[in-house]
């Protein structure tokens, strides 16, 4: 569990250091328009959560990637669901601050790092965490989370492998995500659930920021 005044630092610090020290909770954020992607990245960050990872999910995901980052400069964009690694190329160029995929191939972890962003590679197995530390990445993303194991696989994996430290992501929710965070090598969780689609539908932006609120005061 990190101190108070550790705390404050991460908080206060959102453009520096690792993409794990960014906030404790990652808004994972599927956009249909660029505009709505705004409109989701601003209720965050009014909730007190300035990240996204933008899925690249949508025909539209990669110009909400750009609209955030020219539109709403408070908050940090990355772009998830990364899966080949032209997509790595496309999102650096729309503007995202950092990559995540949701597992890892050498050639898609090597166009990650070839953007010179930083990235979290998508791991669910020890023999992947030791790949990715292998090549370099020492903050993963623990993808899909609660199916691969949840927090009994983090808790199993710190002792053996130390070095490396986790996104989880995947069915983590309000009800589970202080157990992963409370974990020392828990940097911080993912999700969606603080992004329901019919609130997104009914445009329902205060919920969104209630939710972002209280995922804030997690950790
Ligand atoms: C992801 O892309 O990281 C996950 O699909 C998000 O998982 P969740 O919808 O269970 O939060």
């Amino acid at each position: 569990m990190s101190s108070t005044s550790e705390t404050v630092t991460r908080r206060a610090t959102p453009r520096t250091g690792s993409v794990l020290d960014l906030v404790p909770v990652m808004p994972v954020v599927v956009a249909a328009t660029a505009a709505e992607g705004v409109a989701v990245a601003r209720a965050l960050a009014a909730g007190g959560l300035p990240a996204v990872e933008l899925t690249l999910r949508t025909p539209a995901a990669l110009d909400a990637v750009r609209a955030i980052a020219s539109e709403v400069p408070e908050v940090v964009v990355g772009a998830g669901t990364i899966v080949g690694p032209r997509q790595a190329e496309l999102a650096v160029r729309a503007g995202a601050r950092f990559l995540v995929s949701p597992g890892t191939t050498r050639p898609l972890l090597d166009a990650m790092r070839d953007t010179g962003l930083p990235f979290l590679p998508g791991v669910a197995t020890v023999s992947e965490v030791l790949s990715a530390l292998d090549a370099g990445c020492t903050e993963l993303k623990f993808f899909p989370a609660e199916a691969s194991g949840g927090t009994a696989f983090l808790r199993s994996v710190a002792a053996p492998v130390p070095a490396a430290r986790f996104c989880p992501t995947g069915g983590i929710t309000a009800a589970n995500a202080a157990a992963y965070l409370s974990l020392p090598n828990v940097g911080c969780v993912g999700g969606s659930w603080l992004t329901p689609a019919d609130a997104v539908a009914a445009e329902d932006w205060p919920r969104i920021s209630r939710l972002a609120a209280e995922a804030a005061a997690l950790r």
